[in-house]
């Protein structure tokens, strides 16, 4: 049930066509185009918004979609979980860049010099990305970043931040939903393309939905372009489940405020009135389906009111003592599932890095021919 549609892992950023201003034939100024254009974003992101809250938390057991953490507020606090000590996944990411990012782009890039281009899914503008493009530059041939993000203003700071720190790469930005939506053609001639699907993003939709995800992507691509897929690994052997709970339960209670900031948004953006201290941070391991679930634990019986809006009447949500949201799925991988994931979207694994502890696994797969 949670997550059941890849759509709703990303709010709509976009708004209705500029192009309908008014009904009218003139062109308004700039400034008023500017505003109109804001508002409808607004208003478009604010109906998705009410939409999840009517049918998550009306449904049995309730849940909220996770791409609602990520407004102002929960992507700053997202940035700071990247650098809390017990959220491993983001530094080892970038441990095993450092070593590996010339074999990685060497492998990708095949012998002969020409363009590489670096198909980023989610702009994400980190030093991680950066140690990739140093790399792809100082292997023979030129060489293209191209971010894709529903965010435009995520997608210029991508382009600021690449442009000034790393000469010799050409940015391409591209404005789309790289979940569903096809990834806009306009591939230049002569070129291998590395989409770069890292950060463990992937482990956030239900299997279902991350084959579809890569589907999507492996449809754009050719045979021989490559994927790096970044994946967290399951408790094991060389991971005890205690290191990977402590990084959704960090002792200075970020994540705590990340999944709080869930009901916040509801309060700000549908004048719900949810009251933040009768909610408890939950995250647990869940072994059978292989993912850490968050959740949001109600303290005592309480009601809470959403005020009516544009998708429905006023809703009054009763929470039993201990009931609970369930706020996101972060799924754990084995190198094996990760190569029947990838192998279901008709990739096939060619080399896998892991960080000497075993904690997260970087994947370069091929795109092969797909069955018909
Ligand atoms: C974005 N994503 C990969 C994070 C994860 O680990 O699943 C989101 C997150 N949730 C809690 N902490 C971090």
């Amino acid at each position: 049930k949670q997550q059941s549609s890849v759509s709703h892992l990303h709010p709509i950023d976009r708004a209705a066509s500029p192009h309908s201003y008014g009904g009218k034939l003139q062109v308004p100024p700039i400034a008023a185009a500017q505003e109109i254009l804001e508002t409808a974003i607004l208003d478009a992101t604010t109906e998705a918004i009410a939409h999840e809250a009517r049918t998550g938390l009306t449904a049995t057991p309730k849940t909220l979609s996770p791409w609602l953490f990520y407004d102002e507020a929960g992507s700053h606090l997202f940035e700071q979980i990247t650098t809390l000590p017990e959220y491993y996944l983001t530094r080892t990411e970038r441990s095993i860049f450092a070593t590996h990012a010339d074999q990685i782009i060497h492998t990708a890039a095949g012998p002969e010099s020409q363009t590489l281009t670096l198909i980023e899914l989610g702009a994400v503008t980190a030093t991680k990305t950066a140690l990739l493009l140093r790399a792809a530059v100082r292997h023979p041939g030129t060489v293209v970043y191209q971010p894709v993000d529903v965010s435009e203003s995520a997608l210029d700071a991508a382009r600021e931040n690449i442009l000034a720190n790393i000469p010799g790469v050409t940015v391409r930005c591209q404005v789309a939903d790289y979940t569903r939506e096809p990834l806009p053609e306009n591939r230049l001639p002569n070129t291998r393309t590395l989409a770069l699907y890292i950060g463990s993003s992937i482990g956030n939709f239900t299997p279902h939905d991350a084959r579809d995800v890569l589907r999507n992507l492996r449809a754009q691509l050719l045979p021989g372009d490559t994927l790096l897929l970044g994946t967290d690994l399951r408790p094991g052997p060389h991971k005890d489940e205690a290191t990977l709970l402590a990084a959704y339960n960090d002792a200075s209670a970020v994540t705590a405020a990340f999944n709080r900031n869930i009901l916040a948004r509801l309060n700000r953006d549908l004048g719900a009135n949810f009251n933040l201290a009768s909610f408890r941070h939950k995250a647990l391991w869940n072994p059978t389906e292989s993912r850490i679930e968050m959740h949001l634990e109600s303290l005592h019986a309480q009601r809470v009111h959403i005020p009516e809006n544009s998708t429905g009447p006023a809703l009054t949500l009763d929470f039993l003592p201990g009931e609970t949201i369930h706020t996101e799925n972060s799924y754990k991988f084995t190198p094996s599932s990760v190569e029947a994931l990838l192998q279901a979207a008709a990739f096939k694994p060619i080399q896998s890095w892991q960080d000497p502890k075993h904690l997260f696994a970087v994947t370069l797969a091929t795109a092969i021919e797909q069955p018909i």
